[in-house]
């Protein structure tokens, strides 16, 4: 088993990876109890974790352009492992958290019941196949990547760091904030040029969407790649970057995200139970082994 704290502790601040997620759950809590907007941010802002503020320091400082084309490169080729979805689900869950275990549901469980709630609402298969695989990119911790390099919010690089980017004070240690190309709204990018020629911050939706590109329809795509891009799909902040195209497609992304942050149930998922149906749904939908 293998923890995801075994890197030294300044390259990994949070617990675990699920204490980002708390953390989302925090700055964007389910409807039904939600308070004011104003007071919802400021208490946000005063109540987030040290270890949550020192990760996101570490994600804006170091997400630069070049970072994102070096780690594209590295990952893209997809030559470091061969296996099913099945076995990349167990695999994932070889990634032990070390907060309580009594409390903390294994990276499976989290796929299975974000994949349950959306079958439970009669959705089309992709949308249930979706859910189940969204967070596997999250291997790549076990590849020996960074928390900052894996999970957080992400947002587009060569561009201006929007404002309404959780935290968006750290961006000013980001190399990227001096140089003078990258500071307008679009920076290197056309306006509403669309986001298939926008790079985003590094981390497991554009990994795994790498990985799946071939299998899946276009919304279930959508949904994997930008699931944690927060400041386009809740704030709207980079609409200056989609095109016609990406805005239909963020209707589904909007539509995904609930079932991501508040299907998070203490009741676990009778797994021997759901697997048969699961692995015909993969079944459905990929070959027996993909490239990783
Ligand atoms: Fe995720
Ligand atoms: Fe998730």
């Amino acid at each position: 088993m293998i923890s995801s704290s075994s890197q030294p502790d300044d390259e990994a601040p949070l617990n675990d990876l699920g204490e980002w997620e708390e953390d989302l759950l925090q700055r964007y809590p389910e409807p039904s109890a939600k308070v004011k907007k104003q007071d919802e941010f400021r208490d946000y802002r005063a109540e987030a974790r040290a270890s949550v503020k020192e990760f996101y320091r570490l994600n804006h400082s170091r997400q630069t352009l070049d970072f994102v084309r070096k780690k594209k490169e590295d990952f893209l080729s997809l030559d470091r492992r061969r296996m099913g979805i099945w076995e990349a689900m167990e695999f994932l869950n070889t990634l032990v958290d070390d907060s309580d275990p009594d409390t903390d549901l294994p990276q499976i469980e989290h796929l299975v019941q974000t994949a349950e709630a959306i079958r439970h609402d009669d959705h089309p298969r992709w949308f249930i196949v979706a859910g189940l695989i969204h967070d596997l990119g999250k291997i790549l911790c076990l590849f020996g990547e960074p928390q900052w390099a894996v999970v957080g919010d992400t947002f587009p690089v060569g561009c201006a760091f929007s404002e309404k980017i959780v935290f968006p004070e750290f961006f000013a240690d980001n190399p990227d904030s001096k140089i003078p190309e990258y500071q307008s709204p679009s920076g290197i990018y056309e306006e509403h040029g669309g986001l298939d020629n926008v790079h985003i911050s590094w981390g497991h939706d554009e990994y795994l969407y790498h990985v799946v590109r071939e299998y899946l329809p276009d919304e279930a795509l959508a949904m994997i790649r930008y699931h944690s891009f927060y400041a386009e799909h809740r704030e709207n902040a980079y609409s200056h970057l989609l095109n016609e195209r990406d805005q239909e497609m963020f209707t589904w992304v909007r539509a995904f995200n609930p079932y991501d942050l508040y299907t998070k149930s203490d009741i676990r998922p009778d797994l021997p139970a759901l697997e048969p149906y699961y692995r015909e749904l993969i079944a459905e939908f990929f070959p027996d082994t993909l490239r990783w």
